[in-house]
C-alpha cells in the first residue's frame, strides 16, 4: 500500500519506518523542515533504540521518503496516518488544532477514496468530528478510523512490530478490511485486533494510560504510608503483586511519572469527563498524588539539610529523561527536582546517557552537564537518582563516597540496596523504605 504518515515524532516515525519495513511505500510528512532534512540523511531527530538502523535500511531500499508537502503525498496514497502532537491545553483538554488542520488539508487534497487513520491520542468524539469536517470539504469518499497507539518510548520498535493488541475504531467495512490487511504482518503471533466504534477506540487509549497512572499513584501513596508507619515498601509491593489479580507490573513507587503521555492524558480524561458532567474524582487524585510525588526528592533534601539550607550546596543528579532508554524530557520528574533545587540556590551537576543535549536546550548554562556520572558527584553534598538507567544500578559506591563532600543519596527509584549503602556509611533515602 502507499502510506502517508503525518508527524515524524516518536509515534509517526516509528509507525512509518515499521510499515516501510514490512514492504509498504511510505512518505513521512512534517512541518518541521529541519527534522525532514535530517531524516533524509538517515538521522533520527530523537533517541529510540534500533530506530536509526531500521530507518537507514528502509531509506536505502527506497521504501520510505520524507516531505514537507502534504498535498502531493496525499494524492498518491491509500492510507494517511495522522500522528501529530495533541498537547495539553490550559484547561487540561487536548489541543486538537494540528490534527484537525491536517485533516482539513487531507480533505482538500484527496482525489480518490482513502482512509484517514487517527493515531494521535484524541478525546472521544474526535473521529466523528473529523469525519464530518472532512466530508464537508472533500470531493471524494474518505473514511476516518481511530487507531490509537500503545507503544512505549524506549521499546517502541518492538512494541510496534509485536503489539499486545491493535485497536481499530471504525464503522466502515471497507476501512476495517484495509486496516486488517495493513496490520496483518504485526499480528502473526495471534495478538488480537479489536474492532470497535471510533469513540470506544479513543476512550480505550485514555482509559489504559489512566489505569497505569493510577497504579503508580496508588503505590506512591502506599509508599508514603510505609514511611509514616515504618513499613517496608519493597516487601509490601512484592507480596501484593504475587496476587495474580494484581500482578507485579507498574507497582513501583518513585518520584512520579512523567513523559508526553500519562500527565496530559490523565488531565485530558478528567476534562472529557467534566465536559460530560462527570467528576472523575479518582483521576484528579491520581494527578494530585503525582504532582506531590515529583516534589518528594526536593522535600527529602530539605528535611535532611534543613529548609532554607540548600543555597550554595552542590548536588549531583543522575538521569534527566522521564524514563530510561529515551531522551524525552517532557514532564520529566528530574526537571521538577532541578527547578526546585535551583530556586533554592543550589548548584546542580547532571548526567544522563542520552538526554543531555535536550536538557542543555532547556537549562542552558543554569546547570552543569558532565559526560561521566562520577563527575556529577565530585564535591557534592548529595546525589539524586531520578532515572533508573541500567548503568546507574551498580555503580562504584566506594568511589562515589570518596568523591562526595557528604555521603548522602536520594534514590528516587528504589534501585539501590539501602542496607548495603548504610553499611558503607551513606545517609540513604528511598521511597517508602524505612529510614
Ligand atoms: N510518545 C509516545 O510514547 C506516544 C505513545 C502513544 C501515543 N502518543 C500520542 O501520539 C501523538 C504524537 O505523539 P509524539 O510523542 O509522537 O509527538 P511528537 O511531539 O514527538 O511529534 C509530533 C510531530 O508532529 C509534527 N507536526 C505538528 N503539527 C503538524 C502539522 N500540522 N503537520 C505536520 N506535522 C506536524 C511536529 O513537528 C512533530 O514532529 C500524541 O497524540 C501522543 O499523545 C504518543
Amino acid at each position: 500500500m502507499r502510506i502517508v504518515v503525518v508527524g515524524t515524532g516518536y509515534v509517526g516515525l516509528v509507525a512509518g519506518v515499521c510499515f516501510a519495513d514490512s514492504g509498504h511505500t511510505v512518505v513521512c510528512v512534517d512541518v518541521d523542515e529541519k527534522k525532514i532534512a535530517s531524516l533524509r540523511q538517515g538521522e533520527t531527530p530523537f533517541y529510540e533504540p534500533g530506530l536509526e538502523e531500521l530507518l537507514q535500511k528502509n531509506v536505502a531500499a527506497e521504501r520510505i521518503s520524507f516531505s514537507t508537502t502534504l498535498a502531493d503525498a496525499v494524492r498518491a496514497s491509500d492510507v494517511v496516518f495522522i500522528a501529530v502532537g495533541t498537547p495539553q491545553r490550559d484547561d487540561g483538554d487536548a489541543d486538537l488544532r494540528a490534527a484537525m488542520s491536517v485533516a482539513h488539508q487531507i480533505a482538500s487534497s484527496a482525489e480518490r477514496y482513502l482512509v484517514v487513520v487517527n493515531k494521535s491520542t484524541v478525546p472521544v468524539g474526535t473521529a466523528a468530528r473529523m469525519q464530518a469536517e472532512i466530508a464537508a470539504r472533500a470531493k471524494v469518499g474518505i473514511d476516518v478510523v481511530s487507531n490509537p497507539e500503545f507503544l512505549k518510548e524506549g521499546a517502541a520498535i518492538d512494541d510496534f512490530l509485536r503489539p499486545d493488541r491493535i485497536v481499530i475504531g471504525s464503522r466502515s467495512e471497507r476501512a476495517r478490511a484495509i486496516m486488517a490487511e495493513l496490520y496483518a504482518p504485526f499480528v502473526r503471533t495471534e495478538s488480537p485486533i479489536y474492532f470497535m466504534d471510533p469513540g470506544s477506540a479513543e476512550l480505550t487509549k485514555y482509559a489504559a494510560n489512566a489505569m497505569l497512572a493510577t497504579r503508580i499513584s496508588f503505590m506512591n501513596d502506599v509508599a508514603m504510608l510505609c514511611e509514616r508507619v515504618g513499613a517496608d515498601m519493597d516487601s509490601v509491593r512484592k507480596a501484593m503483586g504475587a496476587d495474580e489479580r494484581i500482578g507485579q507490573k507498574f507497582l513501583f513507587p518513585g518520584c512520579g511519572y512523567g513523559g508526553s503521555c500519562f500527565p496530559k492524558d490523565v488531565k485530558a480524561l478528567i476534562a472529557t469527563a467534566r465536559n460530560h458532567g462527570l467528576d472523575f474524582t479518582l483521576l484528579s487524585a491520581v494527578d494530585a498524588v503525582n504532582d506531590r510525588q515529583k516534589r518528594l526528592l526536593a522535600q527529602k533534601a530539605k528535611a535532611h539539610f534543613g529548609a532554607g539550607n540548600l543555597r550554595g550546596r552542590k548536588f549531583g543528579v543522575w538521569g534527566l529523561a522521564f524514563k530510561p532508554k529515551t531522551d524525552d524530557l517532557r514532564h520529566a520528574p528530574a526537571l521538577a527536582l532541578i527547578d526546585e533545587l535551583l530556586a533554592d540556590g543550589a548548584v546542580v551537576s547532571a548526567h544522563d546517557p542520552v538526554a543531555m543535549d535536550n536538557a542543555r536546550g532547556h537549562y542552558g548554562d543554569r546547570i552543569h552537564f558532565v559526560n561521566n556520572p562520577y563527575l556529577a558527584v565530585d564535591g557534592a553534598d548529595a546525589l539524586f537518582l531520578v532515572t533508573e538507567w541500567n548503568e546507574f544500578r551498580q555503580p562504584d559506591f566506594v568511589r562515589i563516597k570518596a568523591a562526595m563532600k557528604q555521603p548522602v543519596l536520594f534514590d528516587g527509584r528504589n534501585i539501590w540496596n539501602a542496607q548495603r549503602l548504610r553499611e558503607l556509611g551513606f545517609a540513604y533515602y528511598g521511597v517508602g523504605r524505612a529510614a
